[in-house]
């Protein structure tokens, strides 16, 4: 099984990355789940990414657009270009000046991974209060994540069609797994990155995922889990969190 994680071996450059390279290494810092990649093009204040997925479909075009939506309310990455081909789909965005959460420098040690998991919460906090649920034309709905999953073909067990009653509904992330939250190096919140699900849904759809990624992202992380509520301002809510990583596994 393909994990998602910074690639360690050779990676084939697409030519489509070569092309927007103008004159830069291509640099991989990601492997997704799908076989998809992001490099890293150039440094510093001119740094840019682009992601890349194999096959013609314009896969991006939901990420794109929900980008800039949230755009002027939170820190998220400028979109340059995009585009589908023969070679895959892609989006090229500018660099903001964060490390992922997973970043080496987090991951190192007990301490840093307490300050990334603050960050993390602090940031899903703030994008939860500045994006605005009535503008947002996006939904992230249990039963559209679920008719969606079972168009794809998988078996969604009927108990997951009853979720908890909302607590409270914000615009979610939709994938607030760790590596997707920038921080500074003092763990301080740069911005937010893969943003192709955002819509509205209960809070405990991101704050469920987002815990439950420290288990995979830091050793032993399950004891990181109440820095992040903490930092976001709730406490653990153990019924919302089991269904909502339930529904997270089966779709
Ligand atoms: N504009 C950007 N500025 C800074 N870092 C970025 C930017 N875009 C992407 N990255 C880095 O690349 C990584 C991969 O990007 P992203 O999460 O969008 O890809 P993905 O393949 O959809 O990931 P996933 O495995 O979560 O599906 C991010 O975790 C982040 O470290
Ligand atoms: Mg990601």
């Amino acid at each position: 099984m393909l994990i998602a994680a910074v690639p360690d071996g050779p990676i084939d450059v697409p030519p489509i990355v070569g092309e927007y390279a103008d004159g830069d290494t291509p640099v991989p810092v990601w492997r997704n789940t799908r076989g998809g990649l992001t490099f890293r093009l150039g440094d510093g204040e001119l740094a840019r990414f682009i992601k890349w997925m194999p096959g013609g479909d314009p896969i991006f075009e939901a990420e794109v657009a929900r980008v800039s939506w949230a755009a002027p309310f939170i820190e998220v990455p400028r979109v340059l270009a995009s585009g589908s081909g023969d070679d895959g789909s892609w989006m090229l965005t500018a660099g903001l000046p964060g490390h992922s959460a997973v970043d080496v420098r987090f991951t190192s040690d007990e301490t840093a991974a307490r300050v990334a998991a603050r960050g993390i919460g602090a940031g899903l906090r703030r994008m939860h209060d500045a994006l605005p649920v009535d503008r947002c034309p996006y939904s992230w709905s249990v039963s559209q994540r679920i008719a969606r999953a079972r168009t794809e073909g998988l078996a969604v067990a009927e108990s997951l069609q009853t979720p908890p009653s909302i607590d409270r509904l914000v615009v979610c992330h939709g994938d607030a797994c760790a590596p997707n939250t920038l921080l500074a190096d003092d763990g301080a919140v740069v911005g937010h990155v893969d943003l192709g699900s955002l819509g509205v849904a209960d809070r405990w759809a991101d704050l469920a995922v987002a815990t439950w990624s420290l288990e995979w992202n830091y050793a032993g992380g399950e004891f990181l889990e109440s820095d992040l509520l903490e930092a976001y301002g709730v406490a653990r809510d153990d019924e919302r969190i089991e269904y909502y990583r339930a529904l997270w596994a089966a779709t």
